[in-house]
């Protein structure tokens, strides 16, 4: 069925997009860039991190809305960059990081990491609240691939991509608020299911949280400029 055009307007800007799609991607194919965390193309939307808040005309003042969850309606008018929403941002990002051990010195996605990324992209220099430092299990009992609930963000990419592309649906979220927590969907651990290191489950977690075994701090978990070796000699242009 062919798509109906429409027209919203992003920033200021006019920007083509299809009935019944969301502002993120509608923006995204504008080359409007929005932060996001617990989106992934290959996967449907929770709105669960609350990193890409954009402001509606006609919403009310408080009124922030994912824009990853929100469909365009034609002559929606949509603001990605102000004040309110840099500080929604901020909080939100302040919170993931004081929520478990986001302490990138330590951790071997350092330089490929998503969360990382974002609170650099968004000026983060502090974080406001105390860090809650909750001891939770590493799970080391698969071949290839480790689990590290600390380093965990809840964005629950693993969970959906197991189930809707893996088609395995080997992880869980369970308890809740601040007692949740990704586990395997099975009474066992991660080495009692049929998760391979190659699933997209393990492949697009976007902090260290699922890694695999034996490729810390090399050239794919983001080995960083300043450890490289220099080159001795002129350098010819690829
Ligand atoms: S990216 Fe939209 S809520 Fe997480």
């Amino acid at each position: 069925m062919k798509k109906e055009k429409i027209t919203i307007t992003v920033d200021g800007k006019e920007v083509a997009a299809y009935a019944g799609e969301t502002i993120l991607d509608a923006a995204k194919r504008a080359g409007i860039y929005i932060p996001t965390l617990c989106h992934h193309p290959l996967l449907s939307n929770t709105g669960a991190c609350r990193m890409c808040v954009v402001k509606i005309e006609g919403t009310g003042r408080q009124n922030l809305n994912s824009s990853c969850t929100t469909p365009v309606n034609d002559g929606m008018v949509v603001t990605t960059e102000s004040p309110e929403i840099k500080k929604m941002r901020r909080l939100n990002l302040e919170l993931i990081f004081s929520e478990r051990n986001h302490q990138c010195p330590f951790c071997e996605k350092s330089g490929n990491c998503e969360l990382q990324a974002v609170a650099y992209r968004l000026g983060m220099d502090y974080v406001r609240f105390p860090f809650l430092w909750p001891k939770k299990e590493v799970d080391a009992s698969h071949p290839d691939i480790i689990h590290d609930a600390n380093r965990c963000m809840l964005c629950g990419r693993c969970v959906r991509s197991s189930e809707e592309v893996d088609k395995k649906g080997v992880f869980a979220i369970k308890g809740r608020g601040i007692d949740s927590d990704v586990t395997v969907n099975i009474d066992g651990r991660l080495g009692d299911t049929e998760v391979t290191k190659d699933d997209v489950a393990i492949q697009i977690c976007p902090t260290g949280s699922l890694c695999e075994k034996g490729l810390a701090y090399s050239e794919r978990y983001g080995e960083r400029r300043f450890d490289m070796k220099p080159i001795e000699g002129p350098v010819e242009p690829k």
